[in-house]
């Protein structure tokens, strides 16, 4: 199977604009599984609440997700995208996954970045992983990657492709990307945005430099740091369904579960 990444930057605030713009980068690539940045079509750099609630869409109600259910029905693939899910009176960080049938599932970001936590509520829907025929895929939003936990669990319950909608702005993620793949054997496509948002004497340049990594460390394809790109590579699912790396070492048969309680508390 074919995944891919829309790169792009989104204009804050501009819904339409960026949902045409990165439905036109989508449309223009190849890949059953693509995956788009973290709020692609709002913009990151939120001043308040407010401006949160205004950007907001119901899922799967909102135009955003209408939008890619369209664009998933026409090119008849998959596809993970972030924006600003409003349920009710809270807020929460959301990626939805769409196919040619229609709205599957919403991802709600566990691990809130900086002001994040004062615009969102913390994701409440846990770690799902989903067939979508091709792969499983499991699905994470930027900060989560720097917590383990997220794609070990999501590996845990199955997952072979990683879903990780970003806009990074610290420059670890794509190099800690190939030990996340690697002591997980999974294949993960993070989808960066670029460019550069200010506000109230805050600048935050994203990193661009979208990535697709396999299961042995290798970066299949990385982007540029600043140019709109879609990028895509053909991929062996199977690859990462056995965790084995010898014939007498599997990375999930071998863990000592017995020794790790520290790690839930
Ligand atoms: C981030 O989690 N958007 C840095």
């Amino acid at each position: 199977m074919r995944v891919g990444f829309v790169q792009f930057d989104p204009k804050f605030g501009e819904i339409d604009l960026n949902i045409r713009k990165a439905m036109a980068l989508a449309e223009s690539g190849e890949a059953d599984l693509m995956v788009l940045p973290e709020f692609f079509n709002t913009g990151y750099l939120l001043a308040s609440k407010e401006e949160a609630f205004d950007l907001s869409e119901e899922i799967p109600r909102g135009k955003t997700t209408i939008a890619l259910c369209d664009l998933a029905a026409r090119k008849k693939m998959h596809i993970v995208a972030g924006l600003i899910e409003r349920a009710g009176d809270l807020l929460f960080n959301a990626a939805v996954l769409v196919g040619p049938n229609g709205y599957i599932a919403t991802y709600r970001k566990m691990h809130l970045f900086n002001e994040e936590k004062f615009w969102f509520s913390s994701g409440d829907l846990g770690f799902d992983v989903h067939d979508i025929g091709d792969c499983r895929v499991g699905i994470m939003i930027c900060f989560d990657w720097f917590f383990p936990e997220s794609m070990r669990i999501l590996a845990l319950k199955g997952a072979e492709v990683i879903c990780h909608s970003a806009n990074l702005v610290l420059p670890y993620c794509q190099d800690a990307m190939k030990v996340r793949c690697l002591e997980n054997r999974v294949y993960a496509v993070t989808a960066n945005r670029t460019g550069e948002e200010r506000r109230d004497g805050k600048c935050f340049r994203y990193t661009g430099k979208s990535q697709i990594t396999g299961p042995n460390a290798d970066i299949l394809y990385r982007a540029s740091d600043v140019v709109d790109e879609v990028g895509s590579v053909e991929i062996e699912p199977r690859q990462a369904r056995s965790k084995k790396i010898n014939v007498n070492n599997d990375l999930f048969a071998d863990r000592r579960i017995e020794y790790y309680g520290e790690l839930l508390k």
